[in-house]
């Protein structure tokens, strides 16, 4: 029989076959409409844990989209137990938002494929699969056990995850929890995260006269809420880039000297950034590098900012009420609903009395900052060495995964963070694509990754 890694790179035509398969699914987690395909694509993924030899596979509800779950506890009692994490949930696609081909038609292009949640996180759904089936049908067996959880509503902020965990506890019990989604910057250089920010997303309403007007009628005497909402959203921000809420960086971990250094190392080049940007000039916080402003401090953001007439043509209207989305990333030790409470508090004083302002909180999620010193960061450091001679590099993203906070409270372990999308694998945006190379070494990397940490678990004890 031969070993797990002669069949993990005997299955890579296979693993580029099922990502394509899976991509295909449009399983747009937020939307109502796609209920059935999350549903097609828990189906796809359960059937292919069965397949791969996991027990106990199921689709367990949760108060929206449901989890995909599957064991494999065949290590024994004495072996590491790992928790295997990715998400099956994708952000929205529409063709004219400037993708060269359908987005839910995966198509493979200069050694790339194309399509909504290749890289965000399908491939790591695959990856995970594919190692694991490589380690359970090999020679020397698997290692440690296994537990997949494969999430549906990362993408909407895991609104639901955290009673599911709590009332499945004991079917998660583990030693550490494997967080597949993520990526390297450069291709050729292997990362470590070693911090996610939090989050907290609201939506803010103004509302001014009680319906819609006619704005030659109405107009110069009502206060236009689209008008209003603009003044609001312009007044968060201090014109040099700060952000304006009284309170807002009051518990910001401040970085000493050695992690700015360390930091620094890792930022990218003025012409890397156009390129990859393309924006006409960087912005934001005076004082504090490009990675310290996206990977070690808070930022407000407006998502979106709607209200009134948009369509064809022109409508002489005074809208009724006007919106914006807004999520402030947050970094250690903010918490979330303070946060969230500074931010309604200073609107609700600076929006002017001829209007209303009303507040919906969309969601949470607390920063995370992962031990790097850990048993399982040092064994992925390691299992890097397969592909890549050099040494791994630490990075603080400014993206956020919900689960690793809850799963530092329910069931209490600590989390790693595992994947192999690029800085130009486009993730959230148009012509989303992922590295076939990048597929094929990330799921070599895994089966050494769960080999090593079988190693460094002997061991410790
Ligand atoms: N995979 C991303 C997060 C990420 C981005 C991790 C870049 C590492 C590097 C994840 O799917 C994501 O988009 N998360 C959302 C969470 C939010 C909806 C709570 C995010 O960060 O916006
Ligand atoms: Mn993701
Ligand atoms: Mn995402």
């Amino acid at each position: 029989m031969p070993d797990a890694l002669a069949l993990a790179r005997d299955s890579h035509d296979l693993a580029l076959r099922q990502l394509m398969e899976l991509a295909a699914i449009p399983s747009v987690g937020t939307d109502p409409v796609h209920r059935q395909d999350m549903l097609r694509a828990a189906h796809w993924l359960a059937d292919e844990m069965g397949t791969v030899g996991l027990q106990q596979v199921d689709i367990l509800p949760t108060g929206g989209n449901p989890v995909v779950y599957g064991e494999w506890l065949g290590a024994g009692e004495d072996a590491a137990t790992v928790l295997l994490y990715a998400h099956y949930d994708v952000q929205p696609a529409r063709r004219e938002d400037g993708w060269s081909s359908e987005p839910f038609e995966p198509q493979l292009r200069d050694g790339r494929l194309f399509g909504r949640g290749v890289a965000d996180d399908k491939s790591h759904c695959v990856v995970l699969l594919r190692a694991v089936a490589a380690l359970l049908a090999s020679e020397e067996g698997c290692p440690v056990n296994v537990r997949f959880l494969l999430e549906g509503e990362e993408e909407s902020g895991s609104p639901n995850l955290l009673p599911f965990l709590r009332e499945n506890r004991e079917r998660l019990q583990a030693d550490a929890a494997i967080i597949a989604d993520g990526g390297f910057e450069d291709p050729d250089e292997p990362l470590i995260v070693t911090a996610l920010r939090g989050i907290v997303a609201l939506e803010l309403g103004v509302s001014g006269p009680v319906t819609d007007l006619h704005s030659g009628i109405h107009g110069g005497i009502v206060h236009n809420p689209a008008q209003a909402i603009a003044e609001i959203v312009a007044r968060l921000h201090h014109p040099d880039g700060r952000i304006a809420v009284p309170g807002f960086y009051d518990d910001v971990r401040q970085l000493s000297t050695r992690e700015r250094e360390l930091l620094a190392e890792g930022d990218m080049s003025d012409e890397d950034w156009q390129d990859l940007v393309g924006a006409p000039r960087d912005w934001g916080e005076p004082g504090y590098s490009r990675v310290e402003r996206t990977g070690a401090r808070p930022t407000l953001e407006i998502n979106g900012i709607y209200g009134g007439y948009s369509g064809e043509g022109f409508k002489t209207v005074i809208p009724a009420r006007a919106h914006a989305k807004i999520s402030c990333r947050l970094v250690a030790n903010q918490r979330p609903q303070r946060v969230y409470d500074l931010v309604c508090d200073f609107i609700r004083t600076i929006a002017p009395p001829t209007v209303t302002p009303e507040f919906r909180l969309l969601g949470l999620g607390d920063p995370v900052e992962i031990d790097i010193d850990s048993p399982f960061v040092m064994a992925l450091q390691r299992a890097y060495t397969l592909h890549w001679p050099g040494p791994a590099g630490f990075r603080r993203t400014g993206g956020s995964v919900p689960i690793i906070a809850m799963f530092s409270e329910v069931p209490g372990i600590p989390s790693v963070t595992l994947g192999f999308s690029t800085s130009d694998s486009g993730i959230h945006g148009p012509n989303e694509n992922y590295r076939v190379d990048m597929l094929n070494k990330g799921i070599d990397t895994t089966v050494r990754f769960l080999q090593e940490i079988a190693r460094g678990y002997q061991a410790g004890n």
